[in-house]
């Protein structure tokens, strides 16, 4: 009989996709997903550093299955992820029938360690070097990149994958975690990232999005070749049935010309750029250690906007950071207000222990201060991303079509043939149209006919019927 896994998974998509290979790899150990932890034989949690907040959820979720283990103390539980590289033997002490801790660095010692656990071999922990314990190469050694041969019905999409090509970050922001417990950055090799490409594209797959920390900071050296980013785009490029390649999350320092050259003249690149810029005031983005100035941001929109006019540009901006003034606040809004990014995803500061801001600033922005920035700022840009959305009314857009709206799916309305149906476009706006299910995974064109801040909605241009390619056949 096949034993059951449960897995939970928080975070950004490099831990989205550290689950999917966890679970292809178990799969491989007989392994069976199920959505109920109750009766799971395995239970994970993937988990995140980046806020308090992330690591309040895991340990509730722990408290949870206390009583589930005492009932069924066979049940393995195990924590991986960067809360695991950070908090590590912590882990048992808040949460004592825990069986196993692995970093993000560690994943590929699971099936290993599931099996010593299960024949009686106690708690077992894997995490990497912590910065301070060895030689970078020591350490970069200790943070292996975990990817295993990928498997297609593993993804929540069979046309859309992750791909890695960069693991860990060496920018130190003064509020992040992640250089600790993702260690150092180290660039995969290209060959290894085309190959893992081709063999998606050979599984159908359509749509790559490359992932790293600081993405653009992609730099491989090999002997007398070194690939950069534009390279690498290149290369892949080439890769027949991949149709659109996407790439987050971006450092703005490296958003050079020839990068966004490259983004312009290959089709298959989408016109989609994340870049955070995290405050509009010099000051915050000093004590952030960030390395540029808001001049310096604002150069880059400026060629991004030359380069690529029709790109869409994403941004990141944490409130509340230490010592950030109502003055500072109000720059952070003027940038918003003037870059019109097409959305910000905005976080309230949240004091790491273990980075530098945690030791050198205090976390002086009372909490409701921070709430308040966090939703004034949030409802300038919802104001700029349904202004801008409104253009694209009337216009017929070419999605990628992912699979039932989240709306089909919560109201029940997903197994018949037809259902609404969300895509993206190649700028990566979400649209939602009623549709046939044979549709998913193909790359339709669809006429918008009405907008919010968030969604586009549109109606599925058909051969017989659709204005443009009826125009483009006549044509012919
Ligand atoms: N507090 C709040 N937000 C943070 N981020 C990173 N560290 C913190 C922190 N300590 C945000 C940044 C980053 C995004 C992934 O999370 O905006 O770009
Ligand atoms: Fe964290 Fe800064 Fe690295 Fe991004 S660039 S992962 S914010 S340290």
């Amino acid at each position: 009989m096949s034993k059951k896994l449960y897995i939970e998974t928080v975070g950004c998509q490099m831990n989205e996709l550290d689950s999917e290979l966890v679970v292809a790899t178990l799969r491989k150990q007989g392994y069976e997903l199920t959505d109920a932890p109750g009766n799971a034989d395995l239970v994970l949690f993937n988990t995140c550093s980046v806020r308090q907040h992330a690591e309040d959820k895991i340990y509730s979720a722990l408290g949870r299955l206390k009583h589930a283990k005492r009932e069924n103390p066979r049940k393995i539980i195990g924590v991986l992820g960067c809360m695991a590289q950070k908090d590590q033997g912590l882990i048992f002490q808040r949460a004592p029938y825990v069986d196993l801790v692995v970093g993000p660095g560690q994943l590929h010692q699971i099936p290993k360690l599931i099996d010593d656990i299960a024949v009686g071999g106690g708690q077992k922990m894997e995490v990497s070097l912590e910065r301070k314990d060895g030689s970078r190469e020591e350490i970069a050694r200790s943070h292996e990149s975990f990817d295993p041969l990928r498997d297609p019905s593993m993804r929540p999409s069979p046309y859309q994958a992750y791909v890695r090509i960069q693991i860990g970050c060496d920018k130190f922001c003064t509020y992040c975690i992640v250089p600790s417990v993702r260690g150092p950055e180290q660039a995969r090799h290209p060959n290894v990232i085309l190959a893992e490409a081709r063999q998606l594209a050979g599984e159908g797959c359509k749509e790559i999005t490359l992932l790293g920390q600081t993405v653009n900071s992609y730099r491989h050296h090999d002997g007398e070749r070194t690939t950069r980013m534009p390279d690498l785009l290149a290369l892949l490029h080439e890769v027949a049935g991949i149709e659109r390649l996407k790439f987050v999350t971006n450092y703005p320092k490296d958003m050079t010309d020839d990068l966004l050259q490259t983004v312009r003249d290959l089709p298959k690149v989408s016109p989609y750029l994340h870049v955070p810029a995290q405050s509009g005031s010099n000051e915050v983005l000093k004590r952030m250690k960030r390395g540029y100035t808001v001049e310096d941001y604002r150069e880059m929109m400026g060629r991004i906007r030359e380069t690529v006019p029709e790109a869409a540009v994403t941004s990141d901006f944490i409130v509340g950071f230490c010592g950030e003034t109502e003055a500072d606040f109000e720059q952070t809004v003027e940038l918003v207000r003037e870059s019109r990014f097409k959305n910000s995803f905005i976080f309230k500061y949240s004091p790491r222990p273990g980075t530098k801001g945690f030791e050198l600033f205090a976390d002086d922005v009372p909490e409701d201060v921070k709430k308040r920035r966090n939703n004034e700022l949030l409802a300038v840009q919802n104001a700029i991303s349904e202004e801008d959305n409104q253009p694209f009314i009337g216009r017929t857009v070419e999605i990628l079509v992912e699979g039932p709206s989240k709306n089909a799916v919560k109201h029940g309305h997903d197994d018949g043939p037809i259902l609404q149906l969300t895509g993206r476009t190649h700028c990566d706006r979400i649209v939602v149209y009623e549709g046939n299910r044979r549709q998913i995974g193909e790359l339709l064109p669809v006429t918008i006919y009405d907008a919010n801040a968030f969604t586009l909605f549109g109606s599925v241009v058909t051969r017989e019927t659709g204005p443009e390619l009826y125009t483009l056949e006549l044509a012919k």
